[in-house]
């Protein structure tokens, strides 16, 4: 994919935030006054995340349901096109500027000049509440379908086991290029402590100049529980998607579980709690991450 002048890609590792800072950046450029219509559809199709066509699996690309939520806005903004030819590509190659992008894909596989002509919005988490928000994800999402414990997870993702790779070489890479002009670093734990703050930050990285009225509008449409309760966010709310498993969501919360920053005092031992903060230790030692507010 080629990138533009002006594109503003939100880069994380899963379960960082991701989807909260799609949702402030896109508000912030195309609906701080929160009067644009536009704003009633999925995050996806506002916001391509261009990486997740190799999730689809190949009999959905080729014979598209138009009532599946992932092809449902592409038909839409993309009348007539083939979804096997990259839903999510073909969404972000027609997508008008400011076009905003997500992606999971580390800095050092993104094409080189990234930097030069788009700007970079990274979002950490601290490591313990990655790994609760994940195993949560894998055990909901029906094509992860993830039934082992909590200390099997804790394993995977110590030994670098899960999609995308090793957590720790995504941070530093992001990490390393924290003072550069294009590049903006942002830990969820700062989101969560003072959103204005941060939202003043990235008015400023953005070159926006919203007003204080305008960045309040963002953060409240922006907080969890407005988020949460938009239907339509991540195509039908999460307890009638087909994509995730209906007795977890539940029993146990859907996509908007707990948007906090310490649950996972509720789901790690003290022994798991040991084991990845050994390895935070070992591969992340002079990322300043919080486990409380
Ligand atoms: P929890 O599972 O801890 O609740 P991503 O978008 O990268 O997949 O991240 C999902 C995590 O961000 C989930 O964490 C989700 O609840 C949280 N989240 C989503 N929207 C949020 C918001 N507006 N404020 C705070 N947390 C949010």
């Amino acid at each position: 994919m080629k990138w533009r002048m002006g594109d503003v890609v939100v880069m994380t590792w899963p379960k960082c935030g991701t989807t909260w800072m799609q949702e402030i950046i896109w508000t912030m450029r195309n609906n701080p006054d929160l009067n644009n219509p536009l704003a009633d559809m999925s995050i996806t199709s506002r916001v391509p995340f261009i990486d997740m066509d190799m999730f689809m699996l190949a009999e959905t690309l080729q014979n598209p349901n138009p009532d599946n939520p992932l092809l449902s806005d592409f038909l839409k903004v993309c009348p007539g096109a083939n979804p096997a030819d990259g839903v999510q590509l073909q969404l972000a190659t027609v997508m008008p500027d400011p076009r905003t992008i997500k992606t999971h894909i580390p800095l050092s596989l993104l094409h080189p000049t990234i930097l030069d002509n788009s700007k970079v919005v990274f979002v950490a988490r601290n490591p313990r509440d990655v790994i609760v928000s994940l195993h949560h994800h894998y055990r909901i999402v029906k094509s992860l379908n993830f039934t082992g414990s909590m200390d099997n997870f804790v394993n995977y993702f110590v030994n670098d086991k899960l999609l995308y790779g090793p957590y720790w070489l995504h941070v530093q890479e992001a990490w390393a290029k924290r003072h550069h002009p294009n590049f903006h670093f942002i830990f969820y734990e700062d989101l969560k402590a003072d959103i204005m703050t941060e939202l003043n930050k990235l008015n400023k990285f953005l070159g926006l100049n919203l007003t204080k009225k305008q960045l309040c509008n963002v953060a409240d449409y922006t907080s969890f529980n407005r988020m949460a309760a938009r239907d339509k966010l991540l195509g039908p709310k999460t307890e009638d998607n087909p994509m995730f498993f209906k007795e977890i969501v539940r029993q146990d919360g859907g996509f908007f579980r707990k948007g906090t920053v310490c649950s996972w005092k509720e789901k790690l031992s003290p022994e798991m709690v040991n084991k990845i903060d050994q390895w935070t230790t070992k591969n992340l030692r002079e990322i300043p991450f919080r486990y409380s507010l």
